[in-house]
């Protein structure tokens, strides 16, 4: 295993390699302003993390990577325009650049290329269980904020139901890309459950922290506005 650096470079180097269509640019050009505005890089340095510590090495799953990476920034563009939030890493966001239609149809097309990207695996036997856990946990990932939304509207909702819902909407996506690096990596079934339990637990923690900088952040270091959500 490498460097929290190390791996926050090998991902953005590979991020800076994808190559987009030239046109149309207004559907391309918002995805490269995504993906170049930086982030954490959280999920592909846990998916790549967990293939290493498995004993395969980054480069084996780097389109898994990619994906998640992808995929979170496609969530991020429509959660931007549900939210109405105007700044995103501390840079406008997509829909205000430019357009709600803009984010709506780029993020579209970032799910795609996200499933583009997951679908390349270095053996083929492994192809349908990485697919049926990105598909599951992309549609976990909707659940999830489909509460968020019915939740602004109802002012009795309780700790557990708090928990399912960021539990959903975040942290089985950490889970998966824990385990999405695991069965790249050739791990047995055991430990694969392992490391998704670690990022699902990892992940409810990280939206504890986010939603409460969402109300006590200083949004100078926080990146976007406080409160939207
Ligand atoms: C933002 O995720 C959405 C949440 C689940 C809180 P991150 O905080 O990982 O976003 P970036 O990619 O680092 O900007
Ligand atoms: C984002 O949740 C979760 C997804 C994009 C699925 P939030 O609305 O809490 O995240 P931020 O604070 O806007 O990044
Ligand atoms: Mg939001």
């Amino acid at each position: 295993m490498n460097t929290k650096e190390w791996y926050a470079d090998y991902i953005n180097q590979a991020v800076n390699d994808i190559k987009y269509p030239v046109e149309p640019e207004g559907l391309y050009a918002p995805i490269a302003y995504t993906l170049a505005s930086g982030g954490k890089r959280l999920r592909p340095m846990l998916l790549l993390a967990a293939c290493e510590a498995c004993g395969a090495s980054a480069d084996s799953a780097v389109n898994q990577a990619l994906g998640i990476e992808m995929y979170h920034n496609f969530t991020l563009l429509h959660d931007d325009v549900m939210d109405r939030a105007d700044v995103r890493r501390g840079r406008p966001t997509v829909h205000v650049k430019w357009d709600d239609s803009t984010a709506i149809l780029s993020g579209d097309a970032m799910l795609t290329m996200a499933g583009q990207l997951v679908m390349k695996v270095v053996d083929d036997k492994i192809l349908r269980p990485v697919m049926e856990l990105f598909n599951t946990t992309a549609m976990e990932v909707y659940e999830g904020q489909q509460y968020d939304m019915d939740f602004e509207h109802r002012d009795d909702v309780t700790i557990d139901e708090y928990l399912n819902m960021i539990r959903l909407k975040t942290s089985v996506l950490l889970g998966a890309a824990c385990k999405l690096g695991a069965i790249v990596a050739g791990a047995d079934a055991a430990t694969a459950d392992s490391l998704y339990e670690y990022g699902t637990m990892l992940g409810l923690a990280f939206q504890l922290q986010d939603d409460y900088l969402d109300t006590f952040g200083d949004p100078a270091v926080f990146g976007k506005a406080i409160g939207g959500d």
